[in-house]
Formats: structure tokens, C-alpha cells, sequence
């Protein structure tokens, strides 16, 4: 049952406003669906954790690793109505970019290996002005695990080329304004105006509007890390703006470490079986997410054999 409690916390009504505006926005401008993403509507996640499981306002419609998306479970008009209704106090907002960098504890923690790199990021993310790294390289090599990390960091947003086809960068900027802006597979992104927003951004930490009858600028002190497959059809501008680091496929050792981490840890395999598919995937040539699909469905060694076989047994002939 919806509970309209939150109507007296100035933070979560300003959280709901927001949505608001955003789907009202979505309405007039006639669009057929109206759940949004966090970064759409520049509310952070802890935010709508209390609105969707305390309060019932949301619910959630979509939900992967890196995406989900919410929309409101109740009719706007009545939260519109008692919005307007009750008292208004507005909150001065806090600025995240001014605050103090909070690293956790266990950061980096399931990141295998990448020590000094990890030391780059570090220094990057302490550092009083923005300093942009990409990460560039084949498939498996940790790229998207590394910025899902700086993810959990105060102030960052998550985005991919799928998001921004969705809303723009621009909106997302003005919205969210972030301290830390997370790009995975900066490679796909096409769109020239999204393209345009980042390079100004990068360059000078600003977002330009320039609508016919609107001109203005925002200022703001973002951090960009972004990963890529290739730099292969990024302009030589973008590339620029980077510290460029080039990761490599894992040798069989440091692989076998990788795939031991991940699935002790994220899939919470026992030691001994981990290790076990690790030599296996190793030995067959097979990548980090084949040992996770594997160990999914394997309760033992035999299980994995087995299923190695199988596999085997249909792979591509070349
Ligand atoms: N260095 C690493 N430490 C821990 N897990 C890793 C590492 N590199 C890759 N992985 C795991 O392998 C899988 C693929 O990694 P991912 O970060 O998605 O690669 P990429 O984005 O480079 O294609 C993920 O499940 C990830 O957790
Ligand atoms: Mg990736």
C-alpha cells in the first residue's frame, strides 16, 4: 500500500518532483512509455531505495547489472495533488562535487590484479581537478568490473551508449551533474551531439544549452573514465582529452587468478571448485564468462567435466 509519509521529508520530496517533471515531460511530448532510469531523473539510488520498498511510491520495471528502471505506482495527478497540497520546505542542496572523496573500504576488492593501475585510478579520483582515464581492450579483460567499481563512489553515474541514445548526455549532465561520469563502451557511441557535450565537458567543465529560446551554461567538475573495445572511430580530439591505458588478455596464470576471484567472490563458489574450473577453462581455451556459466550449473568437478565435454563435443569446427 502506497504511504504517502514521505510527503514530510523535504529530500524525498524533492526526489519526487524530479520524477515528476520527468514524466509529465515524457507525456507531452507524447512518448509511449514512462518508467526512467536514476540518471535520467538525477535521484541517487539510496534515494529511491526508500520510495520503492518504504514507501511504495515506484516500482521497479526493468532490472539488469547496469540498468534499472522505475516508474511510479501510483496515479501522478494525486501525487502532483498532494504535493501541491502540503507545505513546501526546500532544502539546500549538497553539492557532491564539493565533498570529500569517500573510497570504501573493500574497494577494488574484486578487482583481480591491475595493482598499479588501481593506483592510477586512485590518484586520479583524489585529485582537485578532473583527470580522465580510458581503458582500452579486448573482451574479458576487467574494463566494465573496473568502472562498476568507481561506481559505488558518492556522486557517479553509469552510463552506455544504450542509456544515452535514450536521454542524451546533455540531460543526464544537467540532471545528475556528477562527479564521476562512468562511459562503457565509449566506442559506441555515434550520436554527434552527445559526442559534442562530452568533448566540452572534458575540456572545459561545461554543458551548453543552446535551445532557440534558451541560451545557458553549467559548470561542473566531472571526472570521465570510459572504456573502450578499440579506439578505432573515436576522434582524435576525445582520445586526447584521456590518459590512455591499453589492457591486454590475460596470461594463463593471472587468468586463472581472475576466474578464482570471480567466482569465489561474486558467484560464491567454494575455493576447490573454483580453482578447478579455472584450470579447465584454461586449459580449453575457454573465456572468464564461459567459467561462470559453468560454474553456475555445476555442483562438482564431474558436473564439470561433463559439461566441458559437451561443449567440446559442438564447438566450432574451423
Ligand atoms: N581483473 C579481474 N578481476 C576480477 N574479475 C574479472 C577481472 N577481469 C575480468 N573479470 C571478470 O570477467 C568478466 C568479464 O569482465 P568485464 O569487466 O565485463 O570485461 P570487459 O568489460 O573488459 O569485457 C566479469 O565477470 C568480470 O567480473
Ligand atoms: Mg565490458
Amino acid at each position: 500500500m502506497a504511504d504517502w509519509g514521505w510527503l514530510k521529508d523535504p529530500e524525498l520530496r524533492k526526489a519526487v518532483s524530479k520524477c515528476l517533471s520527468h514524466v509529465k515531460k515524457l507525456k507531452e511530448q507524447g512518448k509511449t512509455w514512462e518508467d526512467f532510469e536514476l540518471s535520467e531523473v538525477g535521484v541517487p539510488y539510496h534515494i529511491m531505495r526508500k520510495l520503492v520498498y518504504d514507501y511504495e511510491m515506484f516500482e521497479v520495471t526493468y532490472k539488469s547489472r547496469s540498468h534499472t528502471f522505475y516508474k511510479f505506482a501510483v496515479p501522478i495527478e494525486e501525487v502532483e495533488k498532494r504535493l501541491n497540497e502540503s507545505e513546501i520546505v526546500v532544502q539546500p542542496v549538497v553539492d557532491e562535487s564539493k565533498k570529500f572523496v569517500d573510497v570504501p573500504l573493500d574497494f577494488w576488492e574484486v578487482v583481480e590484479g591491475y595493482d598499479d593501475l588501481k593506483e592510477l585510478f586512485l590518484a586520479s579520483i583524489k585529485s582537485n581537478d578532473p583527470v580522465h582515464i580510458l581503458l582500452i581492450g579486448p573482451p574479458s579483460t576487467g574494463k566494465s568490473l573496473i568502472l562498476m567499481e568507481v561506481e559505488r563512489l558518492a556522486g557517479s553515474i553509469f552510463v552506455t551508449a544504450g542509456t544515452m541514445t535514450r536521454v542524451g548526455l546533455r540531460d543526464i549532465l544537467l540532471n545528475y551533474k556528477p562527479r564521476f561520469l562512468l562511459i562503457d563502451e565509449l566506442d559506441k557511441i555515434k550520436d554527434p551531439d552527445d559526442l559534442s557535450v562530452l568533448l566540452t565537458l572534458m575540456e572545459s567543465g561545461r554543458v551548453v544549452v543552446a535551445k532557440h529560446n534558451e541560451y545557458r551554461e553549467e559548470k561542473m567538475k566531472t571526472w570521465v573514465f570510459a572504456s573502450a573495445n578499440t579506439t578505432k572511430g573515436l576522434r582524435p580530439e576525445l582520445l586526447d582529452r584521456f590518459f590512455k591505458v591499453y589492457l591486454r588478455s590475460y596470461d594463463p596464470e593471472t587468468m586463472k587468478r581472475v576466474i578464482v576471484k570471480t567466482l569465489t567472490l561474486r558467484e560464491k563458489v567454494n575455493k576447490d571448485l573454483a580453482s578447478y574450473i579455472a584450470e579447465k577453462i584454461v586449459e580449453t581455451d575457454m573465456s572468464v564468462r564461459d567459467a561462470i556459466r559453468l560454474a553456475r550449473i555445476s555442483k562438482t568437478k564431474e558436473d564439470v567435466n561433463k559439461y566441458i565435454e559437451i561443449l567440446k563435443r559442438y564447438k566450432r569446427l574451423i
